[in-house]
């Protein structure tokens, strides 16, 4: 199994730099390359997010008996994140600067604290408990890492 830890944080980086390219656009009113940057962003988050839902985190509540615990936490924030995405999306479609950057502000808070405790917690976990033959897992974190 590649190491998940390496390849999702990797993934992540590419994540954000998507994102800021977005708000760096709409922070000066180029709203095309805005909507562009951002459905871009969007495509990447809906993979990484199914990524985990459907392959990585099933394995670690498989691994660890806890579906209640972390990776229930972590479904819910993104979805919250999804949610946030569409604002965002609905502000750039709209060319509204203000609602595009208060919603921007929230999903960088956001974003960053739940980096935070998947790069620092969730995916070591992953790294130590799970299977390292695990086909599916290697597969998903190559075909995450192909796109970037
Ligand atoms: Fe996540």
């Amino acid at each position: 199994m590649e190491n998940v830890t390496e390849a999702l944080t990797e993934h992540h980086r590419a994540c954000d730099e998507l994102f800021l390219a977005a708000e760096g656009a709409a922070a000066e009113n180029h709203w095309p390359e805005c909507k562009a940057k951002i459905a871009a962003y969007q495509a990447e988050m809906v993979r990484h997010f199914d990524f985990e839902e459907q392959i990585l985190f099933p394995a670690f509540e498989q691994a660890t008996g806890m579906t209640h615990g972390p990776t229930a936490v972590m479904r819910e924030e993104h979805s919250q994140m999804l949610e946030l995405i569409e604002q965002l999306i609905d502000a750039a479609s709209r060319s509204q600067g203000e609602d595009y950057l208060a919603a921007s502000e929230t999903m960088l808070v956001l974003m960053q604290q739940h980096n935070l405790k998947e790069e620092g917690v969730l995916y070591p976990e992953c790294d130590a408990l799970l299977d390292s033959g695990d086909g599916a897992i290697t597969e998903g974190l190559r075909a995450l890492r192909a796109k970037v």
